[in-house]
């Protein structure tokens, strides 16, 4: 961001604020810590966080900030950094978007802001299958969409069959599966925020659906640090191999910078021991993006996403 556009968006009152989001029926917090936000437990605050009621709030946040040509930040809890300083400027979550219903033909519409293990939960209960590979992920089905969430046993591509946008002006559109390029950890989405998605799922057989989603967590548990604020896995996997073992071979397992540690289960998440920054994990990222790129010649790609000023 330029140093002007910061300027400008910080000179905002609050009575501007008000006349700006007059209307919204979500709630809205000033200067809210964004750290129970992200999975990670890090970063400083938004300057105005809103989390809109239902879809037509969020039509009506955006069409409104989009008049005032006010830029919008959607945080979603996984894969995510923010910064020390925050996000200045008006930041969404999905959280109050929680719908979820089974429609004909084995599918599944859930909105942006339901979580994968309620949904997966939900999945299991209809013996529909499809989900399983989701098994102890974190995040939300609009980030898990956005960033084509995936692991070795699928993706989020393999069930989409189509995504309701809110574009920059504040109106729904959807958007079929087959017009949207997925790719490795991304879906070519125009412009706007994923509101809602509807799953194409198969019937199947109630207890090996969840045998299958048990032994997944189960593998998780064993070998990913799942019981301390992470982002999930930092690095994206180099091709034909894994990040994890790049970052354990080349002996960085445990290194640490303040409270931010390279975790000892497993080498591609970074935990947080406590009272991390985000200026640890970028320093921690810096020494094993450089201990990877000595010990074995890769140089490897964030999947975490950064966002926000230092
Ligand atoms: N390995 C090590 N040391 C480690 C970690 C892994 O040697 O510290 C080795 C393992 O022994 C194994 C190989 O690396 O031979 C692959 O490890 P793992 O099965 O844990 O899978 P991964 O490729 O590291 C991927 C996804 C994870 C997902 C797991 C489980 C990416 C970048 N990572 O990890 O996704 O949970 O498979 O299916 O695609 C995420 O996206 O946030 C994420 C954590």
């Amino acid at each position: 961001m330029s140093r002007v556009a910061r300027k400008e968006q910080s000179a905002r009152t609050r009575k501007d604020w008000e006349r700006i989001l007059e209307g919204i029926r979500g709630t809205i917090t000033y200067e809210a810590s964004l750290q129970s936000y992200t999975s990670f437990r890090i970063g400083g605050p938004a300057e105005v966080l809103v989390e809109p009621a239902d879809v037509d709030d969020l039509c009506r946040v955006v069409a409104q900030a989009h008049a005032e040509r006010l830029p919008i930040f959607v945080v979603g809890g996984t894969n995510l950094l923010v910064r020390d300083g925050g996000i200045r400027g008006l930041v969404l979550s999905l959280r109050q978007l929680k719908a979820i219903r089974q429609e004909p033909g084995s599918v599944l519409y859930a909105e942006g802001g339901v979580g994968m293990p309620t949904l997966i939960g939900y999945a299991i209960r209809r013996s529909l299958a499809g989900l399983e590979w989701g098994a102890g992920i974190p995040g939300t089905v609009a980030g898990c969409v956005v960033m084509n969430a995936g692991t070795r046993l699928g993706e989020m591509k393999d069930s989409v069959k189509a995504v309701r946008m809110v574009d920059p002006k504040g109106r729904v559109m959807d958007i079929p599966a087959a017009e949207i390029p997925f790719s490795y950890r991304k879906a070519h989405l125009p412009r706007g925020i994923v509101a809602a998605v509807w799953l194409q799922l198969k019937p199947g057989a109630h207890d090996q659906i969840e045998k299958t989603v048990k032994e997944y967590l189960q593998y998780r548990k064993i070998t990913q640090p799942l019981t301390l604020p992470s982002a999930g896995c930092v690095f994206k996997n180099p091709p034909q191999d894994s990040a994890g073992r790049l970052v354990d071979v080349a002996g960085l397992k445990g290194a640490r910078v303040g409270d931010a540690q390279v975790s000892e289960k497993h080498a591609n998440f970074m935990v947080n021991l406590g009272h991390a920054r985000a200026a640890d994990v970028l320093a921690l990222i810096r020494k094993v993006r450089a201990g990877v790129k000595k010990a074995s010649g890769v140089t490897l790609e964030l999947e975490l996403k950064v966002v926000g000023q230092a």
